[in-house]
C-alpha cells in the first residue's frame, strides 16, 4: 500500500500548527485542572466568540424558505456581487467595478488558496511575520518560491528591503490588518506598496479578511480605491460578522481575466459557493444600519481587551509588544527571557512551554517565520475581560 506515489505538492502541505496547539492543549487540561482547580487561560484562537448577528441568520431561513437551494451561479450570484460592489463604494471608497470584478469564494482560505495556484512554481513574498496557513499550507501546495520581507522590530517597513526582493517577485502577499501582529497598515504604506507592484510589474495580492476590526478611529485602507489592475483583494465574512462556519468570501480586482481564471478554479474545485448562504452574505453586507451596529459593537469589545492584554504585558519586565490597531493578536518579543544557551529548537518552543505549565496556552512564533522564535502570538478574540486578567498574571508567573 506505501508503494503509491501521490502528488507532491499535496503531501507537502502541513497541518496548521493551530491545530495541533489545540489539541495539546486538550490534552494538558486535566492535569492542569487537577493540579490547580482552574480552566485554562486560551489565547491560541482566531475564532470570534460572537454569535453570527439575527439578521444574517433570518436571512438564511428566508433564502432556505424561497427555494434558494439550487446549483449557484458559477463565480457567484448577481445579487451577492452588487451588494459587494455598494458595499466596496460605501466601506473602502473603491469604485468602478461591475459584476464581472467579482468572484465569491468559499471563504478568504480558497480565494487565496486560488491565487498562489495562479502563481504555481513562481516567486512570491510578502512581509514576515506573516500567516501561517500561507507559509504551512499555500506555499507548499502551489510550490512557490517564497520570500520573507522582515519588519522592523516597530512592525514598520525597510522600503529599500522591499523593493530588492519586490523586483524579483511574480506576486506580493500583503496582510492588512495582519495576523500574527495586528499592525494596521496606514494608507501611505499601503500606497507605496502597490506603487512599487505596479512599478515592476508584480501583483498584488491583499488580504483584507480583517478590514473592519480596527481601533483608536483608525480606519482600513484597500489598494483597490487606487486604479492599478495589478491588485486583487481578497474579503471574507468570517471575521466581520462572525460566520467562520458559513465559508463565504469575495475576491475582487480591476482585472477582468484574473477574475475569470478565478472563477475558473472556483468553478472545478466546488461548483461554487452554497446557494442560500451567498443570500445570507448579500444581506450581511447590504443591511448597512444593522451591519454597522454589529461591527462598532465588537470592535468595542475588541478594543477594551486590546487594551487590558496589552497594558498587562507592558507591565512585565522582559517583554517587548507594540500597540496594535487591527485585528485580534498581540505579538510580544520575550527574547531578553529566554536563556542565552538554548539551542535554537529549544529556544523557540521556551515561552511557549512555560506559558502552557502555567495554564496560558499561546501560538510559538515560529509558526509565523523564521525570524520570531522570541515572539509569542496572543488572540484576543475569544477571550473574556477577567479571564485576560488572569491570564495576565500567569504569564507573569510563568516568566518571572
Ligand atoms: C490573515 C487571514 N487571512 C484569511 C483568513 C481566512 O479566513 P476564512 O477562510 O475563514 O475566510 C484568515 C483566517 O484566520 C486569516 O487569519
Amino acid at each position: 500500500m506505501n508503494s503509491f506515489r501521490f502528488d507532491d505538492a499535496i503531501e507537502g502541505i502541513r497541518m496548521s500548527p493551530i491545530v495541533s496547539i489545540s489539541e495539546e492543549a486538550k490534552h494538558k487540561e486535566p492535569e492542569f485542572f487537577n493540579r490547580t482547580g482552574k480552566k485554562m487561560v486560551l489565547f491560541q484562537r482566531g475564532e470570534i466568540d460572537f454569535p453570527t448577528p439575527k439578521y444574517i441568520v433570518d436571512a438564511a431561513m428566508m433564502a432556505l424558505e424561497l427555494g434558494k437551494t439550487k446549483y449557484p451561479k458559477s463565480g457567484g450570484e448577481d445579487e451577492l456581487k452588487d451588494a459587494v460592489i455598494k458595499k466596496l463604494s460605501y466601506f473602502n471608497r473603491a469604485e468602478g467595478f461591475s459584476r464581472d470584478n467579482v468572484v465569491c469564494t468559499y471563504g478568504g482560505q480558497e480565494g487565496l488558496e486560488l491565487l498562489f495556484k495562479l502563481f504555481q512554481c513562481k516567486k512570491g513574498a510578502g512581509f514576515a511575520p506573516c500567516w501561517s496557513c500561507v507559509l504551512e499550507n499555500f506555499v507548499p501546495y502551489a510550490q512557490t518560491d517564497f520570500a520573507e520581507v522582515p519588519l522592523r522590530e516597530d512592525f514598520t517597513i525597510d522600503f529599500d528591503e522591499l523593493e530588492r526582493i519586490i523586483r524579483d517577485s511574480s506576486f506580493f502577499y500583503l496582510n492588512t490588518p495582519q495576523n500574527p501582529t495586528g499592525k494596521l497598515f496606514t494608507e501611505d504604506e499601503v500606497i507605496r506598496i502597490a506603487e512599487l507592484c505596479h512599478k515592476h510589474g508584480v501583483f498584488l495580492i491583499s488580504d483584507e479578511a480583517y478590514e473592519t476590526i480596527t481601533f483608536d478611529g483608525h480606519r482600513h485602507f484597500s489598494p483597490l480605491s487606487l486604479k492599478f489592475d495589478n491588485i486583487i483583494s481578497v474579503f471574507t465574512l468570517s471575521k466581520t460578522y462572525s460566520m467562520t462556519g458559513w465559508r463565504v468570501g469575495y475576491a475582487v480586482s480591476r482585472n477582468k481575466r484574473i477574475i475569470e481564471l478565478l472563477r475558473l478554479g472556483n468553478y472545478t474545485q466546488t461548483a461554487g459557493v452554497t446557494t442560500f448562504v451567498q443570500y445570507a452574505a448579500k444581506e450581511a453586507l447590504s443591511n448597512h444600519a444593522e451591519s454597522d451596529r454589529h461591527i462598532k459593537l465588537m470592535n468595542e469589545e475588541f478594543c477594551r481587551r486590546r487594551d487590558s492584554l496589552y497594558e498587562g504585558l507592558s507591565s512585565i519586565p522582559g517583554i517587548k509588544v507594540n500597540m496594535p490597531s487591527g485585528a485580534f493578536y498581540l505579538f510580544p518579543d520575550f527574547g531578553d527571557l529566554i536563556p542565552q544557551k538554548l539551542s535554537l529548537n529549544d529556544r523557540k518552543l521556551y515561552i511557549y512551554h512555560r506559558l502552557l505549565d502555567n495554564g496560558v496556552v499561546s501560538v510559538y512564533g515560529a509558526c509565523f517565520g523564521k525570524f520570531f522564535n522570541d515572539h509569542i502570538r496572543l488572540s484576543y478574540s475569544a477571550t473574556p475581560h477577567d479571564v485576560i486578567e488572569e491570564g495576565i498574571n500567569r504569564i507573569k508567573n510563568a516568566v518571572q
